[in-house]
């Protein structure tokens, strides 16, 4: 049996402000070494979901479970060590003032020692080729470079599950290349990857599981191929399928129990 990261049991969760209901029980398993996409419309209830992993956010009732513990009681701290989360927008996350000290103070927060922090930051600069950036203020870079830090700053302590939040917005083509290397060395090393995203081409191409999110529930639950091929349920949650997938499904009629979920998959059936 799979060991599991997360689990999540009738999660509710009700904010305050408005009495805005954004779970309304969702049951869950992620398992360790997946990586998964969360995929649904804005306001489906996805941010709120996984902010539940790390402690951001706690159930109004239900239980979060983070490998196999019962996070009741645990401290933000203790949650975000394990289960690191990379926020939508890198301007909400970054707020120290070298790339340097950025990358530093989640290991020194968690209790690594300094050698243990410098060699974390030689690993994730040589990782992602930030050694040139380390003494400049993160604020004065590109959309994509403070992206590629805030990820960096994750990956400094190595937590077991990493939630990237809309990891794709804005990045141009070096940065995705950057992510998809980041996502697949996570997962070769054994590491759990939840990925919230509205880019269902590159969801197709980096997950092996999407869970589809709809007005704070889970509308389905299944590898790519099946999710997005299931019709009606794209319709409910409002999710067009990935441009290659419609490409495929106009040429081999709707009704085609597969379809192509990369332009590599398309050539290699086209081809033949
Ligand atoms: N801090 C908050 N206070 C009150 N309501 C909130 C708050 N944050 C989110 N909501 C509401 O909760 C619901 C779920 O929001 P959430 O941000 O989880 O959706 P999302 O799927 O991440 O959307 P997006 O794709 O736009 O990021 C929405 O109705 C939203 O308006
Ligand atoms: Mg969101």
């Amino acid at each position: 049996m799979a060991q599991v990261a997360i689990r999540t049991e009738k999660l509710v969760h009700t904010y305050p402000r408005g009495n805005v209901m954004a779970l309304k029980g969702v049951d869950l398993e992620i398992y360790v070494g997946d990586v998964v996409s969360i995929v649904g419309q804005n306001g489906s209830g996805k941010t709120t979901l996984v902010r539940h992993f790390n402690g951001l956010l706690r159930p109004t009732s239900g239980k979060v479970y983070l490998m196999g513990e019962d996070t009741t009681g645990q401290s933000v701290a203790q949650m975000s060590h394990r289960c690191g989360y990379v926020f939508q927008n890198p301007n909400h996350q970054i707020f120290c003032t070298t790339v340097r000290e950025e990358l530093m103070v989640a290991p020194r927060n968690f209790g690594f020692t300094e050698e243990q922090t410098q060699k974390s930051l030689e690993r994730v600069c040589s990782l992602m080729n930030l050694e040139h950036l380390l003494d400049k203020h993160p604020m004065t870079m590109d959309y994509t470079t403070k992206k590629i830090i805030t990820i960096a700053s994750v990956l400094m302590f190595s937590p077991e599950v990493l939630v990237l939040d809309e990891p794709t917005g804005g990045l141009d083509e070096v940065g995705r290349r950057m992510l998809t290397k980041i996502i697949r060395m996570m997962h070769d090393n054994g590491h759990t990857v939840v990925i919230i995203s509205h880019d269902m081409d590159y969801v197709a191409e980096n997950s092996s599981r999407v869970i589809m999110m709809a007005q704070g529930q889970i509308l389905d639950d299944a590898p790519p191929d099946k999710v997005f091929l299931d019709a009606e349920q794209l319709k409910r949650a409002q999710v067009e399928p990935p441009q290659i997938m419609q490409l495929d499904l106009a040429i081999s009629g709707k009704n085609a129990s597969s379809a192509a979920l990369s332009v590599e998959d398309f050539v290699r059936k086209y081809k033949r």
